[in-house]
């Protein structure tokens, strides 16, 4: 709040360049895009005020680590699109990943898992052990009998699998699943980073906690790294007190960048289904290509868990008999889709998952779980599949002559 003209005038000019032009209200003036608050602190009138925020801070500001309005309304935005009661930001996908997973465990809980796992949360699990006392047990998630006969013999906090694998495109049955989470006292955290929630929303299929890396879908332009968890009212209160000591909170730029991206996200991801599935159905019938995984190539091959609005903008295939040295020749001779670690972007991406996503795994635990040198993940853009369709075309006749 600004100091009168009145009072401003009886100051020296040092003390105006500070203290003059400080943040206004916008009176009764509803700005139509969200503001971006870079403010570290919040002053009151008076220190009730204050101090009245400070005993109940979910509904002022008092530090931009404990709360900040651009983060707030990002996180009630997802909210309301994961159909969750709320939603916390973070600095990185991983960074919710793993309050997530504290949030519902403590030291000495064991953890069932996909073994089906982005690399890093990979990684994250297996570190937990020494770093946490928290033990994993990686499953075959789509065995969903073998997923119970294990969660009734090692009475897991937390179940944990992704919606879309990542980078075999495979879809968890997350009704199947969510309900031996509850059968066996588990919570089940279900990251939705591959799917988005235009395609599916775990929360409406039982999921107790969803998790994003919001730097893919949801930015969705290749600009911002961040992170959250959408879940119930009682998990986000642990999950803000965690957050306040963690610091690991998303930035207000990033969420406000994250949200900017929530508006085109639907008309993104529906592009990006359409392009996905011309390419697949395009690499499914070309010699070149020994296999390609994208959901419902096969018709009566993926559980129901879709929202109708397309299958996801990822596909992986791989290149019949390429090696290492093959896929690189594919990937450098590519004039369009970028080789980039990332996914989820309005540009066509590719990603070579033993050189990036998925190093941190022995070649042997790569094979072990489906992760083949041959293997490449494509994430599609919103341009003309024509366009997109020639550069693969041109780049396989180079990686295979
Ligand atoms: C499925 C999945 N979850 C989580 C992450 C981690 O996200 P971030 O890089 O924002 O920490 C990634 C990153 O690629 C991912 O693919």
């Amino acid at each position: 709040m600004p100091p009168p003209r009145s009072t401003l005038d009886s100051f020296k000019a040092r003390t105006l360049s500070v203290h003059a032009g400080k943040a206004l209200g916008t009176g009764n003036a509803v700005p139509t895009a969200a503001p971006i608050h870079v403010a570290t602190a919040y002053s009151y009138e008076t220190t009730d005020e204050l101090d009245a925020v400070f005993e109940d801070n979910s509904i002022g500001y008092v530090y931009s680590r404990y709360g900040n309005p651009t983060v707030r309304a990002f996180e009630m935005a997802i909210a309301a699109v994961e159909r969750t009661e709320q939603a916390v930001a973070y600095g990185s996908g991983m960074a919710a990943i793993q309050a997530a997973i504290l949030c519902a465990s403590s030291s000495g809980s064991r953890i069932l898992a996909s073994q089906d796992l982005y690399g890093a949360t990979h990684a994250l699990l297996r570190a937990m052990k020494a770093q946490n006392g928290i033990e994993t047990t990686f499953v075959d998630i789509h065995d969903l009998s073998r997923v119970r006969r294990m969660a009734e013999e090692i009475e897991p906090a937390v179940i944990f699998a992704e919606t879309i694998s990542n980078p075999l495109i495979r879809v968890t049955d997350i009704p199947g699943v969510t309900a031996i989470a509850r059968d066996t006292g588990a919570v089940s955290i279900i990251d939705n980073t591959f799917a988005s929630p235009v395609i599916v929303q775990p929360a409406t299929l039982g999921a107790d906690i969803v998790v994003h890396s919001t730097t893919k879908f949801i930015g969705g332009h290749g600009d911002t790294t961040g992170g959250v968890v959408a879940t119930s009212a009682r998990h986000a209160s642990v999950l803000r007190e965690q957050a306040k000591l963690l610091g690991a909170l998303a930035g207000p730029f990033d969420a406000w960048l994250a949200l900017r991206g929530l508006k085109t996200m639907h008309l993104r991801v529906r592009q990006q289904s359409e392009n996905a599935r011309a390419i697949a159905e395009w690499m499914d019938a070309d010699l070149r290509i020994e296999r390609v995984h994208y959901p419902c190539l096969s018709p009566g091959q993926t559980p129901s868990v879709f929202t109708g609005e397309g299958r996801g903008g990822l596909l992986s295939f791989e290149i019949a008999s390429a090696s290492r040295a093959e896929v690189f020749r594919f990937q450098d001779a590519l004039k369009l889709c970028v080789p980039a670690t990332t996914l989820g972007d309005v540009y066509s991406l590719v990603l070579y998952p033993a050189m990036s996503s998925h190093r941190a795994l022995t070649s042997a635990e790569r094979q072990a779980i489906g992760i083949r040198d041959n293997l490449v993940r494509l994430s599609a853009g919103i341009e003309d599949v024509e366009d997109i369709l020639a550069d693969l075309d041109q780049a396989l006749a180079v990686a295979t002559s």
